[in-house]
């Protein structure tokens, strides 16, 4: 079955630039997330009355909601520079002695997937992290030495999509943990018409609110879906988005009513139809639909089960029954999540 990567929050490479071009540049211009912004918006002012540098900040959540945006406003609030690496990118504990001593005082180092960091890294990491200081390696074997040096006291910013893989340590070492949830239909109306602005094409209420329900709860998708609706506006209606247009433009993409898109689709079904609606184990779902099943874990399911579409199980994933009815199925008269909970 064909993958139609509409929905699907990962950034595809083709559309890094675009998305850059929507990004919030002030802390006051990220839609949602109200909590965290206040909590981000008292970090910042106290950092700033104390003349120091923010705390440690952790973001985690489903990728799409802003992690990364959220990294780079706190920089720009806070007048520094925002360093960036990821988790998989950095190999050796030189590669963060390079990152960390090209620091200015207050900088903040932002390390993406930082579940992914190798163990040694992670240890070399909280030295710097506690005290600002870092142990380098001058020599191996017999002769290993190590010389202390210090860093500028910096503020590191870790995201992740998977909170549970973070070791406690780590954890531990971050003043601030901030999760991202998704994002109800009428912050991502307010996303649609904000970018739809910034990319000067006429839309209507009606248009963002069709594209707002469809968005999987994701900023990232509803701007990609924006993108592909203007395409069509333009190809087939003089450029606006109505909602009949965006409507016509959605049932192209195939994209329904729930946002959720083949894969999601897919999931559900091969749970209900292959293996009696569950429970059946996170492994067996990923061989069945050709999935890996920590990407399963970390893109599909929190939405599936935010929606109430899926539930997680001690024995498995169990198809809900608004899941058999979204697919024209009758529910089995007796739940197998009311055995297995
Ligand atoms: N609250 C928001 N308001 C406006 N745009 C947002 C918001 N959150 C995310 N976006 C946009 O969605 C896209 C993906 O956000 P990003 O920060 O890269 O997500 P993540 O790092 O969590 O995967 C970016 O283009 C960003 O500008
Ligand atoms: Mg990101």
């Amino acid at each position: 079955m064909p993958r139609v990567e509409v929905t699907t929050p990962d950034a595809l490479p083709e559309e890094r630039n675009a998305e850059s071009a929507l990004r919030p540049s002030r802390l006051d211009e990220f839609i949602g997330q109200p909590q965290v912004k206040a909590s981000l918006q008292i970090a910042i002012d106290a950092a700033k009355a104390r003349g120091e540098q923010l705390d440690h900040i952790l973001f985690f959540g489903p990728p799409g909601l802003g992690k990364t945006t959220l990294a780079m406003l706190m920089a720009k609030e806070m007048g520094v520079e925002l360093r960036t690496s990821s988790g998989p990118v950095l190999e050796r504990p030189g590669d963060l002695v390079g990152l960390l001593t090209g620091l200015a005082p207050g900088d903040l180092l932002f390390i993406d997937e930082i579940h992914r960091l190798r163990p040694v890294l992670e240890e070399f990491l909280y030295s710097a992290m506690e005290d600002f200081r870092v142990d380098v390696r001058i020599a191996d074997g017999p002769n290993a030495q190590t010389i202390p040096m210090s860093v500028e006291r910096f503020t590191l910013v870790g995201a992740t999509t998977r909170f549970g893989q973070l070791t406690p340590p780590m954890r531990a070492r971050f003043g601030l943990v901030e999760r991202l949830n998704f994002y109800p239909p009428e912050e991502l109306r307010l996303i649609v018409l904000r970018s739809a602005g910034i990319l000067k094409v006429p839309i209507d209420e009606n248009g963002a609110t069709e594209i707002a329900k469809r968005s999987r709860g994701t900023p990232r998708v509803a701007n990609r879906l924006l993108r592909r609706v203007r395409d069509y506006a333009q190809v087939r209606a003089g450029g606006a988005i109505s909602g009949a247009v965006a409507l016509e433009a959605l049932a192209r993409l195939n994209v329904d009513e729930f946002g959720l898109d083949d894969m999601d689709a897919l999931i559900l079904t091969t749970i209900i139809e292959k293996f009696g609606g569950g429970p059946v184990g996170l492994g067996t779902v990923a061989a069945a639909v050709g999935e890996d099943s920590g990407t399963l874990e970390d893109v599909y399911e929190p939405y599936l089960i935010q929606q109430g579409f899926l539930e997680r199980t001690p024995r498995g994933r169990v198809a809900t029954p608004h899941a058999y009815r979204r697919f024209g199925m009758t529910p089995p008269a007796v739940q197998p999540t009311i055995f297995d909970r």
